[in-house]
């Protein structure tokens, strides 16, 4: 990414993220591509760019029909839902998705402005094009859960990427002729070797291309929830058409003959000094450097820039993901952070630790560990105690006021250098190394505070004062500077420290590639030092984020479906604990028969059952276990009657820590089968008579 010429009218810079599926809420992985984005558009602006950042919903397709049919809601009603959730979360997150001089940027594929757009383009399309779209019978197998083809033949098959069996698909669809566009989109790769980053991406789409490049389906006949085609309403648009359509209508694409009235659209697609970048995750890749570029080049506009892909976010090693059940929420992290905290530090230790922990451009883990473990290190023993132990002597030595350096100051060489490095890695979205050189100037600089001893520095005792002025004043040019360098990735704290050091202003607006070294003015006053990252209890908070993502999963009091009442999360494979993880869930770790053990398993008949008020999913059963009648809440009500479950054996987990559901307590678990996409709940029974109590092991 280049830097601007310093002229007065502003570079433009145009940042997109996919747009998220709205079937279910988002979870950590998907919001690690909005908060990357966020950095970018942060640190975009903080270099003089006009910046319009977009992020958005993509509401159609049969997945979406699907999840809406399961919870008996209209498709519309389950992207209400939905949409609102994405919101509140980049809300939480300060995601900064605007367009610079016009407002939120965030773009739903069910709004009237979106379906015109796409029908604009197709129609824009087929009059400049006129060989680009033609009408074929198509059959072969499509994977609706990644909403891909996955073969053109009808033979069955398991999509690759979820290993579900891909749909068989039979009927007569409008095509794209991809095939006709396979020599301009290897030109276009020549000539902007760029166009896909990181590099290896770049080879694997041009080996793609190089290969048999089939004409691809955009519409649907099956379906019924997408924008109709223009003048044969009996087809849908296919979900990819839409969703890549969308980057457009988020600035204001679809206005006019041709699409293109809208200035706001001119100004950041078609402008000769526009720059349109797509983030997106690397499974999405053909869709953004082959599909989207050839649909532009026929419908003669402009390319993006640049496409760049990054890395899955893994949890216990496979791609963190509603479907696979093996999810953590960001909100829970967010909130228990500054709940423990009593301040507001959860954004910056999600943001510090996603960035600082992954290579950017390659596969990394989360863990709930390693983010606690990242805080405490980085932010609150590191950045956030230099700032309080700079402050602290400021206020004690020199009466909370910066104070004139006693000689001169060269921290300026050196400065100019991590200055350089951190601005590089900025540029190529290299943040780890941004990050990371940040950090060791943090150590650095305790490290000098150490050597330097600004309580009692070792020079004559007349040049004392004037010694701990220059290191005082170093150091806090120091925290001063690191601050505005950091400001991108962990912004509410680094507002904080600037504050705390007596400057004025946002520091979102202020120029980070105008930084220079040495302009803390001597004088200022500076604020009441408090710690800006407190250092938090690992066991505590991991508890707290636990809870608090058992609420989220709760069947009875979320979105998600599920029969189990206990607290053992997602990740078991005992039965209705891994209530979003459907048939298909990955296997967990081997474990042996001691921890197996552990968990006392009961035969157990059901005596009462009945709905609890307020909760559509959730039923309150008296469960007899031979010594015991236990109250077992369970997420089965939409599929079983209060009535069909009096007599039934189950198996329950018995030595589950009791807890508590819409105010009412449950105390233990029923084991049962996660059937089909919406983890559909099959309770375990036994054929033979057998006495309620019996051990199950
Ligand atoms: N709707 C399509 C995109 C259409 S864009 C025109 C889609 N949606 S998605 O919700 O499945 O994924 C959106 C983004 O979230 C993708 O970039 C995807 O890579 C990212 N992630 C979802 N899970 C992720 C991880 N576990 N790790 C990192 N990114 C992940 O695809």
């Amino acid at each position: 990414m280049s830097q601007p010429d310093g002229k007065s009218t502003k570079p433009k810079f145009y940042l997109t993220t996919p747009i998220y599926y709205a079937n279910s809420r988002p979870h950590v992985g998907s919001a690690y591509t909005t908060i990357v984005c966020d950095v970018i558009a942060r640190y975009k602006r903080m270099c003089g760019y006009d910046v319009a950042f977009v992020t958005g919903t993509d509401e159609h397709g049969v997945n979406i029909e699907r999840a809406a049919e399961a919870k008996s809601i209209t498709p519309q009603q389950l992207v209400d839902q939905n949409e609102k959730i994405f919101r509140e979360l980049w809300k939480l997150l300060g995601i900064t998705n605007r367009i610079d001089d016009a407002g939120e940027g965030f773009v739903r594929t069910t709004s009237p402005e979106h379906a015109r757009a796409v029908q604009t383009l197709v129609r824009r399309t087929m009059q400049r094009s006129p060989n680009a779209i033609f009408k074929r019978k198509y059959e072969g197998r499509y994977c609706i859960y990644d909403n891909a083809y996955v073969s053109d033949t009808p033979e069955p098959i398991n999509c690759p990427t979820c290993g579900r069996p891909a749909e068989l698909i039979s009927e007569e669809n409008y095509f794209f002729r991809l095939s006709a566009y396979k020599d301009r989109l290897l030109d276009l790769y020549k000539a902007n070797p760029k166009f896909v980053q990181p590099d290896f991406r770049m080879n694997e789409v041009r080996s793609f291309v190089e290969g048999d490049l089939r004409d691809i389906s955009i519409s649907r006949k099956s379906i019924k929830w997408g924008i109709p085609w223009p003048g044969d309403p009996e087809h849908v648009f296919y979900v990819w058409y839409d969703a890549l359509t969308s980057y457009m209508t988020a600035i204001g694409y679809g206005e006019g003959d041709d699409g293109e009235a809208n200035p706001q659209f001119r100004k950041y697609w078609t402008a000769d000094d526009a720059y349109v970048m797509h983030m997106i995750g690397k499974e999405i890749i053909r869709f953004h450097a082959v599909y989207w570029p050839a649909f532009l080049m026929a419908a003669e506009l402009p390319l993006p820039k640049q496409i760049f892909a990054h890395g899955w976010l893994l949890f216990e090693q496979e791609k963190m993901s509603k479907s696979k059940g093996n999810v953590a929420y960001p909100e829970p992290i967010v909130k228990a952070f500054d709940e423990v905290t009593g301040a507001k530090v959860g954004n910056d230790a999600l943001r510090y630790y996603l960035l600082r922990e992954t290579v950017f451009g390659q596969d990394g883990n989360f863990s709930r560990e390693a983010l606690i473990t990242r805080y405490n290190a980085d932010l609150a023993n590191g950045l956030g105690n230099l700032a309080s132990r700079v402050l602290t002597m400021i206020e004690k030595y020199h009466g909370g006021v910066i104070a004139e350096p006693g000689r001169v100051v060269d921290f300026g060489p050196k400065f100019t250098e991590t200055y350089q490095k951190t601005i590089n890695s900025y540029d190529r979205l290299n943040f780890s190394g941004a990050v990371g050189e940040i950090l060791a100037n943090v150590a650095a600089t305790d490290s000098y505070l150490t050597g330097t001893k600004p309580w009692a520095p070792t020079v004559e005792e007349s040049q004392v004062a004037a010694e701990r002025a220059t290191i005082l004043y170093r150091a806090a040019e120091t925290v001063r500077f690191l601050t505005v360098l950091a400001h991108p990735v962990i912004p509410d704290g680094t507002q904080k420290i600037w504050e705390q050091l007596g400057q004025t202003g946002e520091l979102a607006d202020f120029r980070i590639d105008q930084l220079k070294w040495g302009e803390l003015k001597p004088g200022t006053k500076i604020g009441k030092p408090e710690a800006v990252f407190p250092r938090v209890d690992k066991k505590q908070l991991s508890e707290r984020i636990e809870a608090m993502e058992n609420e989220i999963r709760n069947p009875g009091t979320s979105t998600s479906a599920g029969a189990g009442a206990g607290s053992a999360g997602p990740s078991t494979s005992l039965g209705t604990g891994a209530q979003n993880a459907p048939a298909t869930a990955p296997a967990t770790a081997k474990i042996g028969i001691e921890d197996f053990a552990k968990v006392e398993l009961r035969v157990g008949v059901v005596k009462s059952a009945e709905r609890i008020q307020g909760a559509d999913k959730l039923l309150k059963l008296l469960v007899d276990i031979g010594d015991e009648v236990r109250q077992v809440l369970a997420g089965i009500a939409l599929a079983y009657t209060p009535e069909e479950l009096i007599g039934r054996k189950v198996v329950i987990v018995a030595n589950l820590a009791p807890r508590k559901m819409r105010g009412l307590e449950s105390n233990g678990m029923l084991l049962a089968a996660s059937v089909g996409p919406d983890g559909k709940p099959v309770l375990c029974t036994f054929a033979e008579d057998i006495a309620p109590g019996a051990k199950v092991k």
